[in-house]
């Protein structure tokens, strides 16, 4: 697909699948090596990236990726929390390679998650944003995310601190998807 297009109409909201892997792995490199938005840096090594998803699967934890002709061009998964006590509790993640943002994907890659969560017997997503990520911020609000507080100085990218917003949705506050 010609990267400048805004014609999304051809791009699919599909679960991952073990062929989604490497061009997983290669959206995550790309979003992670902008240093702006994730707390990785750069990709985990393929394996370790093949191991998380593969986990993913078998868990039955939600992860949707955007594709056109089997690319990845956007993500977005919900890890469940390890302790019995928070496994009610998912972590959402999410990203789309540059030139496919701002035009709707996020929006249809988060609402099939979230669906996804909730089916699934999720009670609350959370997630971390920094402050300065406008775009993401507005997305998690119009989606019913609150703002629960502040992680200040949450991380540290090229010596500067940057302060991160924790947000969460309990879907018994929001309704049905
Ligand atoms: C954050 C991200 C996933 C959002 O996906 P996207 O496809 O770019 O966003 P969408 O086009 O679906 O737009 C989401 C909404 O935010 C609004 N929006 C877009 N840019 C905005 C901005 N700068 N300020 C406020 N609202 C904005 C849009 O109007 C849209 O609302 P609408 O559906 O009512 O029109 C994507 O931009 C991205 O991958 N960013 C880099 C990685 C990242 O930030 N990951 C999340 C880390 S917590």
């Amino acid at each position: 697909m010609d990267a400048a297009s805004s014609d999304t109409s051809g791009i699919r909201i599909e679960p991952i699948a073990a062929v989604h892997i490497d061009s997983f792995h290669h959206a995550l490199d790309v979003v992670a090596r902008e240093k702006k938005y994730l707390s990785m840096l750069e990709a985990t090594p393929l394996p370790q990236t093949r191991e998380f998803v593969m986990g993913m699967i078998a868990k039955g934890n939600p992860q949707f990726v955007a594709t056109a002709e089997n690319q990845v061009l956007g993500w977005c998964d919900i890890s469940r929390h390890f302790f019995p006590s928070h496994a009610h509790r998912g972590k959402l993640g999410m990203g789309i390679l540059p030139a496919y943002r701002g035009k709707g994907l996020g929006r249809r890659l988060i609402e099939t998650t979230l669906r996804a969560a909730q089916k699934s017997g999720f009670a609350r997503v959370e997630l971390d944003v920094y402050e300065d990520n406008a775009r993401a911020i507005a997305l998690y609000e119009k989606m019913g995310f609150a703002r629960e507080g502040i992680v200040r100085r949450a991380a540290r990218i090229d010596g500067q601190f940057i302060d991160a917003i924790s947000m969460a949705l309990l879907f018994d506050e929001r309704g049905a998807a």
